[in-house]
């Protein structure tokens, strides 16, 4: 099995490399509106946001930089077929601007704006980050009513294109080899993600480059591949217009997934070659431990008293539900640079020892 993944540099408010209906899944994090990092990016993209927010117009500037989202949200509107999920990560933003103090809702503005393109939105999920904040008031300290609460979690809006689900033939391999476990599906599906690591941060920036490892706001690579296996299945394409360091499309290589990316800054798809080298050896111990935690399972299971009840096909062990029976993980065997993106070969994950 074979997987290509495309990587563009380019302004997504014109995804015009991107067809029409072609892709199914989008997994991405937007700048956020008023974060600080984040204000020369939105003034170059649209200088009226730059002149808010000197004249102090905290309003506006957040309205004109979720104006330059909007146009991005257009275009996921075009390329997603009917049916298909799109997962944005984002959080809100605490700021003073000309002495006053507020909560900017970028949630909330981003679920109105994907509402009337016309898409369902569905249960959220609220992911906590972690936080080294050791001072956990804003405001007057210790003093009521005037300190603030710290927000410590984002979002992942999740939004479904059209009313309609996506269908697959009767017992699709292609959705069923993708299946997920009936305890990953527990602790997924879950609104609290309080789980949620930062692994495969590490980006080799080399010496005048470091000031990319602050500016690329990178999300731990848990969430996109959560999304991912979640929401797609094998043979589907998974879009990330705020590409920035290629998480998305580290996840979508690790689960097996096509995946398109477009990112503004160029220095980023730079680094990105050192990133994929890790990508068999990660594909394969994240297939063998999710293998190692669903037997620990089935064993504490058994201990209470409860066993599964049915037999998996490609490994040594029992499943709960008849949808589970087909799972197969895939390993990233090699990569391959083509243009515009890496070509990467898959193999049914090799399992340790004794595994079946
Ligand atoms: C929050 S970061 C995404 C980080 C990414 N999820 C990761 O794990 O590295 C947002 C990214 O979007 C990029 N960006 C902002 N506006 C863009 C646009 N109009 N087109 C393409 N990329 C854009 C920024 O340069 C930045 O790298």
């Amino acid at each position: 099995m074979e997987t290509i993944h495309r990587v563009f540099v380019g302004d997504s408010r014109d995804l015009s490399s991107v067809a029409d209906d072609s892709v199914e899944l989008v997994v991405t994090s937007p700048p956020y509106p008023m974060i600080e990092m984040w204000d020369d990016l939105f003034s170059t993209l649209d200088p009226a946001v730059g002149r808010a927010l000197e004249s102090g117009d905290g309003r506006e500037a957040f309205e004109a930089m979720h104006a330059q989202l909007d146009r991005v949200w257009d275009e996921l509107e075009r390329v997603l077929v009917d049916g298909g999920i799109a997962c944005i990560n984002v959080g809100d933003a605490t700021r003073s601007i000309d002495g006053s103090f507020r909560v900017y809702q970028n949630h909330a503005r981003i679920l109105e704006a994907f509402e009337s393109r016309g898409f369902d939105p569905l249960p959220d999920v609220l992911w906590r980050k972690p936080t080294n904040s050791a001072a956990k008031f804003m405001g007057s300290g210790t003093l009521p009513p005037n300190a603030y609460v710290t927000l410590e979690h984002e979002y992942v809006l999740v939004f479904r294109k059209g009313s309609d689900r996506r269908e697959f033939e009767p017992r699709a391999d292609r959705r069923y080899e993708a299946a997920y476990f009936w305890e990953e599906r527990n602790r997924w599906f879950t609104d609290l993600w309080t789980d949620v690591r930062g692994e495969l941060q590490t980006l080799e920036f080399d010496g005048e480059d470091d000031g990319l490892r602050e500016r690329s706001a990178a999300y731990p690579f848990e969430i996109p591949y959560r999304l991912i296996c979640m929401y797609s299945a094998y043979g589907d394409t998974v879009l990330d217009p705020f590409w920035g360091t290629g998480t998305t499309t580290l996840a979508a290589m690790c689960a097996a997934r096509d995946s398109v990316g477009s990112e503004l800054e160029e220095a980023f798809l730079e680094c990105f070659d050192d990133r994929v080298d890790d990508v068999p050896e990660t594909s394969r111990s994240i297939g063998r431990s999710r293998l190692a935690r669903h037997r620990e399972f089935v064993a504490e299971n058994r201990e209470s008293g409860t066993v599964p009840e049915y037999e998996a096909e490609y490994y040594d062990t029992s499943v709960v539900t008849k949808m589970e029976r087909s799972i197969r993980f895939r390993e990233a065997a090699s990569i391959e640079t083509v243009a515009d993106g890496y070509r990467v070969e898959h193999e049914p994950l090799s399992v340790s020892e004794g595994g079946g």
